[in-house]
């Protein structure tokens, strides 16, 4: 009887946590999750850091069994293999395909209109799926494989994202890395709605106005990097405030008995933000989902607010001269 009570009990709890991701309406009508494992490996001190045999596959298992129905990843990525294998095996035990959604992206290399359902394919060849729930255009930046320009318009790589989407391929089609006037040209030439922006929003980069021109569009953004340079080992030297031990950020953390990082999360959720934080840890991945069960009050908003110093963490200066480099050409320049 006890045991069956613990176990019914427990039951409990995993709906109950399992329940506890909101979901956003998406301009097409379908519901994407509020929130999304993030799976890039990052750039180490030594660059770029490549992807060890199973590291990603084992933080995706950890991710789906905390609660998290929204993965994302990238073709650039080369991790969606590890990807695919856990969703796999998931599903093998018993998650509905349906009750994930996962987002990858077309890379930069094979932006021509006809290379975007082929590029696809490949990405569900390697995340063993019929379909993708999200497809983005990762940049608008397009540059072939031997590292010369490839000067595609990205209004013509959009047609080939609305062939994938009308192929059932991907059920939404959005964009990463566009500024406001690059998705206002998409709608100039009278074609679809992007559903998504995902973009770098984290405190030092809260980009205010190109959230309310989405909140005009009813484009849903998820937002990118989401603890900045919260963690001092990741900081560049040059980075603003804060840092994880910040006492202003303490203080809201354990009002409410939650760590930094969640606080930090928890805003961006206020934004009406999905973000993105990666981790491949178990203790973090959990940690980072347990977001939904507080709020800020306004006087800890406003503190949060003040650190926005309109700095990117990811700035890809190496595109500058591109005609499609999306943001600002300076630094100092960012006045969103
Ligand atoms: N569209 C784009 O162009 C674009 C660009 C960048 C990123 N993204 C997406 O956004 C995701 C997130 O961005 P990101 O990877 O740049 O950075 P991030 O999620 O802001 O930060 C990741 C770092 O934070 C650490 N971390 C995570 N949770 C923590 C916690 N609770 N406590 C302490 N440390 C914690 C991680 O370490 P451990 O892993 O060691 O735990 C890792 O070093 C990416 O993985 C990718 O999916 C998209
Ligand atoms: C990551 O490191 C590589 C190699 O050092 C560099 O070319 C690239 O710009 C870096 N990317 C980011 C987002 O910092
Ligand atoms: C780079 O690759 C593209 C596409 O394959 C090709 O058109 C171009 O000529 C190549 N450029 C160089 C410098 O090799
Ligand atoms: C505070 O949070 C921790 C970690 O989630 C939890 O184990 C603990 O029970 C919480 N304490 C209170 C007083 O709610």
């Amino acid at each position: 009887m006890i045991i069956n009570f613990v176990l019914v009990f427990q039951l409990f709890l995993l709906c109950a946590s399992a329940e506890s991701v909101p979901t956003l309406k998406l301009l097409d009508g379908r519901d994407i999750p509020a929130i999304a494992l993030g799976t890039w490996l990052g750039n180490g001190t030594q660059g770029r850091i490549e992807a060890a045999s199973n590291e990603v596959e084992l933080a995706v298992s950890w991710a789906i069994d905390a609660g998290y129905k929204h993965i994302d990843t990238a073709f650039a990525y080369k991790i969606e293999d590890q990807v695919g294998r856990a969703v796999t095996k998931k599903i093998q035990e018993g998650t509905k395909r349906e009750d994930l959604f996962i987002t990858t992206k077309l890379w930069n290399d094979a932006h021509a209109q006809d290379a975007v359902v082929p590029a696809l394919r490949r990405s569900l060849e390697k995340l063993n799926l019929d379909y993708v729930d999200l497809y983005l255009i990762h940049w608008p930046v397009g540059q072939f494989n031997n590292l010369s320009y490839d000067f595609t318009d990205y209004v013509d790589t959009w047609r080939g994202m609305m062939q994938a989407k009308a192929l059932g391929l991907a059920k939404s089609i959005g964009v990463s890395n566009f500024n406001e006037q690059q998705i206002d040209r998409l709608l100039e030439n009278g074609l679809e709605k992007p559903a998504v922006l995902q973009v770098e929003i984290n405190l030092n980069l809260q980009q205010p106005s190109l959230l309310s021109y989405c909140r005009r569009q009813g484009i849903v953004v998820m937002g990118y990097t989401p603890f900045g340079s919260l963690f001092p080992q990741k900081a560049l030297p040059e980075a603003p405030p804060p840092r994880v031990d910040d006492p202003a950020l303490i203080a809201i953390a354990q009002k409410y008995n939650k760590t930094v990082p969640q606080v930090a999360l928890r805003y961006i959720v206020e934004l009406g933000v999905i973000p993105i934080p990666k981790s491949l840890h178990k203790d973090r991945i959990e940690q980072n989902i347990q977001v939904f069960d507080f709020s800020l009050t306004q006087e800890e908003r406003d503190v949060l607010k003040a650190f926005d110093k309109h700095y990117r963490t990811i700035p890809q200066w190496k595109w500058l001269d591109h005609p499609y480099y999306p943001f600002e050409k300076r630094q100092k320049d960012l006045v969103n």
